[in-house]
């Protein structure tokens, strides 16, 4: 199987954790695109879905899956979602198509989250994917500072506004050993908005798509 056909075999098999009558949690990236279009197949056994992104409700929008605001939803059972790197804990890198922000805002409400990956996000140490961390606009180049005092080599993701108007910088050279450390760390500066580190909400369950089919890890 090529890595497309790796992602559509997560994507498919994350339908089993979507229980009838709720309000899915939906993710970015091409991994959940094949998530969405699963989803249009059995839209008659769910009330619709909240999205982490404009690209993903447009598409959830196409297959004719109702789309509600968070703030109308008491809650979400499970949020599916890809991810740039996850390790053995089941703590991820995320943010590789700047939806970060709202991918961690739809991950904290839901119950559960089911991280759908093919074999190559999976590493033994979190980082050589650049770190992505969303900014106020204003704290670019402040925040760049003090991520470069915490060991990285940010780098300005130049021509790219998030859904949020802001901007993101990616984080080189990390060797993230410490995930849970390091996210509240870079929180901490003024001026993010966000880090792509996701440990102190890791996923669930991951569901990965490898050459001998896929593989559930909780
Ligand atoms: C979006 O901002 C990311 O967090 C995605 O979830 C991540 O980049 C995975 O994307 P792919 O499924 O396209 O690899």
């Amino acid at each position: 199987m090529n890595q497309n056909e790796l992602k559509e075999a997560v994507g498919r098999a994350a339908i089993q954790y979507v229980p009838d009558d709720c309000i899915v949690g939906v993710g970015t990236g091409s991994t959940a695109n094949y998530f969405i279009d699963a989803l249009g197949e059995i839209k008659g056994r769910i009330q619709g879905a909240v999205s982490s992104s404009v690209a993903s409700i447009e598409r959830l929008k196409k297959h004719g899956i109702p789309v509600y605001d968070l703030n109308a939803v008491d809650r979400i059972p499970v949020y599916v979602d890809g991810a740039d790197e996850i390790n053995r804990q089941l703590q991820m890198i995320k943010g590789g198509g700047a939806a970060l922000t709202r991918e961690k805002i739809v991950a904290a409400v839901a119950d559960q989250f089911v991280c759908i990956c093919d074999e190559s996000k999976l590493v033994d140490v979190l980082g050589k994917f650049p770190l992505p961390v969303e900014v106020i606009p204003m704290a670019r180049s402040y925040v760049a500072r003090e991520l470069v005092k915490l060991g990285g080599h940010p780098v300005y993701r130049e021509g790219v506004v998030t859904d949020n108007g802001n901007v993101i910088l990616d984080v080189h050279g990390l060797q993230i050993t410490e995930a849970n450390k390091l996210e509240t760390a870079i929180n901490e500066i003024v001026g993010v908005v966000t880090n792509g580190i996701f440990a102190h909400r890791r996923a669930d369950v991951l569901l990965l798509g490898t050459a001998d089919g896929v593989k559930t890890f909780k």
